[in-house]
């Protein structure tokens, strides 16, 4: 039995919560993995990356471990999301070639830019990891990007 889905609204407002107790952008940046990976019985990994120059750090995540902590710009889904400056939907993994395994379990997976939409400026990513293939919708796509950009505003 799933669990149930949490709507994006509700998130954002853990957030606001959250802003309002602690102060620092690292500790919401924790608050928001943690509150996205509960949103939804789909998402087994999720991760925030930020961008330092030509690399992207991993800042934290939710699920099995990775050994990419850290991934250069053009390598992997993670580092063409930040290559091409776009979200990355990618429904099976297996079926593309510049794909980092995070974990042999994992079959799709979705990018989602934290940027500064005015300037184009991008701070990072949230990615997500989920054991389905195809297991991320456009509505996925479309509340994630409103968390992406409530988290962008942490960074201008
Ligand atoms: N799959 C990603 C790497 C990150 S792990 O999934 C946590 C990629 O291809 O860039």
């Amino acid at each position: 039995m799933d669990r149930e889905t949490v709507p994006v609204a509700t998130v954002i407002d853990e957030l606001e919560a959250a802003q309002e107790l602690v102060a620092t952008r690292d500790e919401l940046l924790r608050t928001a993995v943690r509150c996205i990976e509960g949103a939804n019985p789909r998402y087994d990994w999720v991760g925030i990356y930020l961008l330092e120059e030509d690399t992207l750090v991993l800042h934290s995540y939710v699920g099995r471990p990775t050994e990419h902590a850290e991934i250069p710009v053009g390598v992997g889904v993670c580092g063409a999301a930040i290559a091409e400056g776009r979200d990355m939907n990618v429904p099976d993994v297996r079926a593309i070639e510049n794909y980092l395994a995070c974990s042999l379990e994992t079959r799709s997976e979705l990018v989602i830019l934290i940027q500064d939409r005015a300037s184009e400026r991008i701070f990072g990513q949230i990615d997500l990891d989920s054991d389905r293939a195809d297991a991320f919708t456009a509505e996925d796509e479309r509340a994630l990007q409103r968390i992406a950009d409530w988290l962008a505003t942490l960074f201008v």
